[in-house]
């Protein structure tokens, strides 16, 4: 089995750099920040609390797709459910730190990823996944950057995307996700002891993939 577990704060490049490891290897590719987005999105569109929304994501199958290049969380009910930007909203930015300290929450969505871990090849990336979801995965990462770098790389993404945003606001934003993801009681975002710890602080992202490919390529050869 090949298992990648990639975890890092906000904007420390883990969805860039877990794509390209994903064509690379063959590996299904696991955004688990969308899962967590998606049980955001649903709060918010149906007006549920957090009673409601635990029951209701115990019923949803969530998986990945790709359509057009472009990877979509699928939701399999009666019809299958594609998302993607709108899982990206300020809205669902603003509420999703809370809905991931959520202990029932995080109970549902971790089954379900350890699920998908014990059944595919796979390259995770999230908070918690070298810690908690794949424990046992035989590589694991951790990337990060400074705060000044991460604000800039997601104001970016921000404006060639069209939205209205300051790099204050952006910056604000993820100094108070950070501080939220990383104090949580449950499953908070740590470095796993055994995973190896990449500053992508002016690193391009060609260099990190060759950071990467080294340290798997010891071990592989
Ligand atoms: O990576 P992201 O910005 O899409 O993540 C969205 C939120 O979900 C973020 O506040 C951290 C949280 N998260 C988590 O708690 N555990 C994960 N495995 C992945 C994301």
């Amino acid at each position: 089995m090949l298992r990648i577990a990639i975890d890092g704060p906000a904007g420390s490049g883990k969805s860039t750099i877990a794509k390209i490891l994903a064509k690379k290897y063959g590996l299904l590719y696991i955004d688990t920040g969308a899962m967590y987005r998606f049980a955001a999105y649903l709060m918010l569109t149906e007006n549920m609390d957090f009673n409601e929304l635990v029951e209701s994501l115990k019923e949803k199958e969530i998986t990945f797709e790709y359509k057009d290049g472009e990877q979509y969380l699928v939701v399999k009910d009666e019809i299958a459910l594609y998302l993607k930007d709108e899982l990206r909203s300020v809205e669902v930015t603003n509420l999703v730190s809370k809905v991931a300290s959520n202990k029932e929450v995080r109970a549902v969505l971790t089954d379900m990823q350890k699920k998908i871990a014990s059944e595919n090849n796979v390259v995770m990336d999230g908070r918690d996944i070298g810690t908690v979801v794949i424990p046992d995965a035989e590589f694991k990462f951790f990337l990060n950057a400074t705060l000044n770098e991460r604000a800039k790389r997601r104001y970016k993404d921000f404006i060639e995307k069209g939205v209205e945003i300051t790099f204050e606001e952006v910056l604000e934003d993820i100094k108070k996700r950070d501080e939220m993801d990383a104090k949580r009681d449950v499953a908070p975002l740590k470095k796993a002891d055994d995973a190896i710890e990449i500053d992508t602080t002016g690193l391009t992202i060609d260099d990190v993939v060759s950071i990467i490919e080294r340290n798997i390529g010891k071990v592989h050869r």
